[in-house]
């Protein structure tokens, strides 16, 4: 029997694409695992009105860890017009399968290295060496929403918060709720992770990214968990910066920051800004943690426009193949993957488009494999 078995979910357009490159590597790794494709995507939602089957999540229960593509999502109304002619009109609602598998598997941690690799022309800066810890299963992705809002809710609402009473007069279809849940167990969690992680490679600091001053409680009650869990720490500074401060900041001084720490929807706002810093999602891998699974993903789409062209950067899944090495506990080989990754960078000779190269998403991945 092989050492680990490994899920393969490439999802839709470009996915594909990429998930093919990371097999290139994954031959060439000699990782002792056996590789298994499971069905998820847009597809899947059109046929069978479920992008996220049952057997989908059968297989993952019997696996160590997933590699995942990407995944196409689209607005309810076009969603639903999508659906085979018999799944109409049975009420069916799309929702996305990497949110879903997050919140069912209980991949907690959302972890986003973005590292500037020296000698690539779209690096901001070649000093830049950030890790984004993202909360990944609540906040405004609770999926808690309402419209229009149930008569019940609106109650309760009027009955128990003073600042309701400006919404008086608007009628219930007229006025839309998206709840962002925060518990303190998930803000534990995922604090307590960006400092064992700051301690364990020296970073000097943990910046907590919120906005307590006016997201007073849900806010609030990361930046407060943060306090508490940083007088653990006594090699690493907690530092506290607005959401909207921490663009700004990013965008002026990047190398000052090393580990940042956020809740799931400044998470997702935040690690797009930090790619783009290291040359844009071609290079954004990230993993999706949990106690005993995780699921490793590139941060960039399915990219339609691109699906089947193996035009894209494969550059994000080679790295979340890496960190998935990483967490397999399978040390050597994640350096010399991201060795042989960041030696490609450097050559220059085989690059895609994104970085004004012409050669294709496999030509790339042959590189990286001819480097180990
Ligand atoms: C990400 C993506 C997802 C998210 C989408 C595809 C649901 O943007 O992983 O950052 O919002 O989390
Ligand atoms: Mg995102």
């Amino acid at each position: 029997m092989p050492k680990y078995k490994i899920a393969t979910l490439p999802g839709d357009g470009i996915g594909v694409d990429v998930m093919e490159a990371a097999k290139i590597i994954s031959e060439k790794l000699a990782l002792d695992a056996e590789y298994i494709h499971g069905d998820v995507g847009w597809e899947f939602w059109c046929k069978e009105g479920n992008p996220l089957p049952d057997r989908t999540l059968t297989l993952l229960k019997n696996t160590d860890c997933c590699l995942f593509g990407a995944i196409t999502s689209k607005p309810k109304e076009e969603a639903e017009a999508e659906l085979s002619p018999h799944l109409k009109e049975k009420g069916l609602s799309y929702r996305s399968p990497i949110v879903r598998l997050r919140q069912e598997l209980n991949l907690r941690t959302n972890l986003r290295p973005c590292k500037a690799y020296p000698g690539n022309p779209l690096n901001y800066r070649d000093d830049i060496d950030l890790v984004v810890f993202r909360e990944n299963t609540e906040d405004l992705y609770s999926g808690v929403e309402y419209h229009p809002v149930p008569k019940e809710v609106r109650d309760i609402l009027d009955q128990t918060h003073p600042r309701m009473g400006r919404f008086a007069e608007v009628p219930n279809e007229d006025m839309a709720i998206s709840l962002r849940i925060v518990t303190k167990k998930a803000c534990e969690n995922i604090i307590r992770d960006a400092f064992e992680y700051a301690a364990s490679q020296n970073r000097k600091s943990v910046t907590v990214v919120e906005k307590p001053n006016v997201i007073r409680e849900t806010s609030g009650m990361m930046v407060r968990t943060a306090r508490e869990i940083a007088k653990e720490y006594r090699n690493v500074e907690l530092w506290e910066t607005n959401i909207d401060a921490m663009c700004m900041w990013l965008v002026k001084n990047p190398e000052d920051y090393g580990v940042l720490v956020t809740s799931n929807m400044f998470g997702d706002i935040v690690s797009d800004l930090c790619a783009q810093l290291v040359g844009g999602l071609g290079f954004a891998s990230s993993g999706n943690i949990g106690d005993d699974y995780a699921l490793f993903e590139p941060t960039h789409g399915s990219a339609p426009k691109y699906a089947g062209q193996y035009k894209v950067n494969p550059t994000a899944m080679l790295l979340a193949t890496k960190l998935m090495l990483d967490w397999l506990g399978e040390k050597e080989m994640a350096e010399n993957l991201e060795a042989a990754i960041a030696s490609v960078i450097k050559d220059g000779k085989v690059r895609t488009y994104d970085m004004e190269g012409s050669s294709t998403t496999l030509e790339v991945a042959q590189e990286v494999a001819n480097k180990f």
